[in-house]
């Protein structure tokens, strides 16, 4: 029987989430139970002050909450900003994990990392975790050695791709701006020629929960089951939230003047993670319904 990742999560072990002021550690804080989560310069309700890369701050905290799990969503992932700040991306985003996982060892906490279907240069895909790197961007070139590092200290990675779910505060996600410029009545321009598998957010935490509990130190793929355009996403978007299509601009990526050169033919297959746990990752629709009961919850 498929179990889902909520039910699979219940039990856990106490965890750290670095990050939680972000999409994916909000979702881990929100999903997961006995969560400590922190955040660097966004706070939270409830969230600690912590830059993972003051390793000292990053031991205290682990003595303090006694976490034998720590999640690590920590990053600077905009792709167009480490395009053009190759050094100081490598830096924002190896130095803090390179800390996490050291500090981790130490304590025997067990880490999960973060990565992307970006490693791949997005002309086969989707893509299992055993087809060979060829990373097309700066973005991706470090998501690389994020996960050479990861692996070689006994933890995991997770790989996943389109993450869209519940934020608070500025939406960062691609579904939550689409329904912010819905709402102001702005028209988006959408690329047709970028194709992945759309995941929410909620099912990245709870799988993420599983894998930590079995200390599951290899890569794993986790994303949503529907392999489709960004263009699709967003007419699914605004059919699900009864907003115009006519807002949304079909162009193809060319057009977009993005700088960094994007996996076009990409995603991310999950045939390992469903074998191994059972876990039902959900639909694009079934997501963006409670996507949308939880925004009502809010309002
Ligand atoms: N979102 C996606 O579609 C997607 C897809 C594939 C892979 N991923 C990967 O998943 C991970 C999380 O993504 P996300 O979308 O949740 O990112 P996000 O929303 O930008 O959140 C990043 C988080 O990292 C924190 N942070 C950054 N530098 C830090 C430091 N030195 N010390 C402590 N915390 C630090 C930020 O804190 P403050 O904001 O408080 O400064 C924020 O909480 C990243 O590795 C990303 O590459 C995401």
């Amino acid at each position: 029987m498929a179990v889902g990742p909520a039910r699979l999560a219940r039990g856990l072990t106490r965890a750290l989430v670095v990050g939680a002021s972000g999409q994916i550690g909000g979702a881990l804080c929100r999903v997961l139970p006995d969560t400590v989560g922190t955040y660097r310069s966004r706070p939270g309700s409830g969230l600690r002050q912590l830059d993972a890369s003051d390793a000292e701050a990053f031991r205290r905290t682990l003595d303090d909450t006694g976490a034998a799990i720590v999640f690590f969503p920590a990053a600077q992932p905009n792709v167009d900003w480490c395009e053009s700040h190759p050094a100081e991306a490598e830096a924002a985003n190896l130095e803090p994990l390179r800390v996490a996982l050291a500090a981790s060892a130490e304590r025997a906490a067990f880490l999960v990392a973060y990565s992307s279907d970006y490693v791949f240069d997005g002309t086969r895909g989707p893509y299992r975790e055993t087809d060979p790197v060829s990373p097309i961007s700066v973005y991706g070139r470090i998501k690389v050695r994020l996960e050479e590092e990861t692996i070689a200290a006994g933890a995991a990675v997770v790989r996943t791709t389109v993450v869209f779910g519940f934020e608070t505060g500025e939406p960062r996600n691609f579904v939550l701006r689409l329904l912010r410029s819905f709402a102001r009545g702005e028209s988006v321009k959408v690329p047709t020629d970028q194709v992945g598998t759309p995941t929410y957010s909620d099912d990245v935490a709870g799988a993420s929960g599983a894998i930590a509990e079995a200390r599951a130190a290899e890569i794993w793929h986790v994303a949503g089951p529907d392999r489709m355009s960004r263009l699709e996403l967003a007419r699914r978007t605004a059919r699900a939230f009864g907003a115009r299509e006519a807002l949304i601009e079909a162009v193809p990526t060319s057009a977009l003047g993005q700088l960094a050169r994007r996996p076009l033919a990409s995603g991310l297959r999950i045939e390992k993670l469903r074998e191994r746990f059972g876990i039902t990752m959900r639909s694009v629709d079934a997501a963006l319904a409670d996507l949308r009961d939880i925004i009502e919850r809010h309002e």
